[in-house]
């Protein structure tokens, strides 16, 4: 046995996110035994999501699945998408792929493949990829199917480990989710979508054609997330306004949680609800730090789950007070075991605001941070990351671009006593009647 020559053994590096594994990409590791003993790079979720959505399954759950492909010797990270990194440590004297990368997001990594390889004479082999599956209709098949509280609950954290910033959209009814849902745009860099759905107490309110002074009591707006549970997948954060009293906030959390909504953010203020964007027009007062905290900290207490999160929103700069005083409440309200932060400012200026994340990334002990760019809005998504952000929320822009659009349509028909010229605005009957597909 000690004199075999295991060099003859030939080195296998395959790729692959192993989350809706079919016989296409079997097909590619089949190729790969025949070459050698393969070494699989087991994409993280950071590598994943760095270009597409976040797979369904964890990174264990997946390895779990890799580790027992046949002929699979090892599973190893791939961190990124770029295989430079794992290459040069293994030299592998192979590495398999499909041959569906030849354009497209992935065109620039596999050309990279190819030149490391130079670098020790190994090879890039590409296998025909199968036509008959494709990973899109899985992915519609498994969105169908849905999801469950557990899984759902847990994705925000997976996302905030696995992305920098996460983008999340309002949505009010269970059409606005679907959109938040479903809505993507191919770019350069992969595939955008949106992390996940804003309840806002603006637009929940709005819908119900109430104000926002905390009007739509709590069995309301489970209402709300009812229908947004039942219409996506993707995880929710609820605006919960100050969350009420201590005691009741306790409850609130646990029914959240149930329901697989992912996090909450309460806001120290107390008195009768005002909209933050009213500024300091109308009397807002906050709430001591000791009582907010205490709320935080009763709140985390009756959580069933790591998974949940409570977010402190803090309301200094609305009611201009200053970044220090802001800085002051936010180590407070970590102290008190918040999950996240979030910084609202009123401001289109966003001098405060940037020097406030200035000031709060030399935090010692930081948690992610929350920004709601509705006036400051022409930073860009990169900027808000560079500044610290981690997560952006588009708090109220569904209902804003639907009212303009739906006033539109009404006055149209009320100025050609009929519906022939509103047409144009309309989505055609065919599309609303196919938009949501009967369940099988
Ligand atoms: C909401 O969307 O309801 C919010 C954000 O709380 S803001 O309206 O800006 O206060
Ligand atoms: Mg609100």
């Amino acid at each position: 046995m000690e004199n075999q020559d295991f060099s003859i053994i030939k080195k296998v590096y395959v790729a692959i996110s192993a989350d809706l594994l079919h016989h296409g990409h079997l097909e590619t590791i089949e190729k790969a035994r025949e070459l050698g003993e393969i070494i699989i790079g087991l994409l993280t979720d950071k590598a994943i999501a760095s270009y597409k959505r976040l797979p369904f399954l964890t990174y264990d759950q997946r390895k779990i699945i890799a580790e027992n492909i046949k002929g699979v010797k090892e599973v190893i990270p791939q961190n990124t998408l770029d295989y430079t990194d794992n290459l040069r440590q293994l030299r592998p004297h192979y590495v398999v792929h499909g041959d569906d990368w030849k354009t497209g997001i992935q065109s620039s990594t596999r050309e990279k493949v190819i030149k490391v390889l130079e670098e020790w004479g190994g090879q890039l082999i590409e296998v025909p990829r199968i036509q008959d599956v494709s990973s899109d209709q899985l992915n519609k098949a498994l969105r169908e199917i849905g999801t469950t509280p557990e899984i759902r609950k847990r994705t925000l954290k997976r996302l905030l480990e696995a992305k920098p910033v996460v983008r999340f959209l309002e949505a009010h009814n269970g059409i606005t989710g679907l959109i938040v849902e479903k809505t993507s745009v191919v770019k350069e860099g992969g595939v955008k979508e949106f992390d996940g759905i804003w309840i806002s107490s603006l637009t929940d309110s709005t819908a119900k054609g109430k104000p926002d002074i905390g009007v739509i009591d709590l069995t309301s707006r489970l209402e709300t997330v009812s229908q947004i549970l039942e219409s996506t997948t993707k995880p929710l954060i609820l605006d919960a306004d100050n969350g009420g009293e201590i005691e009741h906030f306790a409850f609130m959390v646990r029914s959240l949680e149930r329901l697989g909504v992912s996090a909450v953010i309460i806001e120290d203020k107390v008195g009768l609800k005002r909209n933050s964007l009213l500024g300091t027009d109308v009397v807002q007062i906050q709430d001591e730090i000791s009582n907010f905290s205490e709320k935080i900290s009763r709140g985390k207490k009756s959580q069933v789950t790591d998974d949940f999160m409570i977010i402190a929103r803090i309301e200094s700069l609305i009611l201009k007070k200053g970044i220090y005083e802001a800085l002051l409440r936010a180590r407070a309200y970590i102290e008190a075991g918040a999950d996240a932060i979030m910084i609202h400012s009123k401001e289109k200026d966003a001098r405060e605001l940037i020097e406030f994340c200035k000031e709060y990334s030399n935090f010692p002990h930081k948690v992610p941070l929350v920004v709601v760019p509705t006036t400051y809005n022409h930073l860009t998504e990169k900027q808000l990351e560079e500044i610290g952000a981690n997560i952006i929320i588009y708090a109220n822009h569904l209902i804003r671009s639907a009212y303009p659009a739906m006033v539109k349509t009404a006055k149209s028909i009320l100025e050609n006593e009929r519906s022939l010229e509103a047409d144009e605005f309309c989505l055609p009957i065919k599309e609303i009647l196919d938009l949501i597909p009967e369940r099988k």
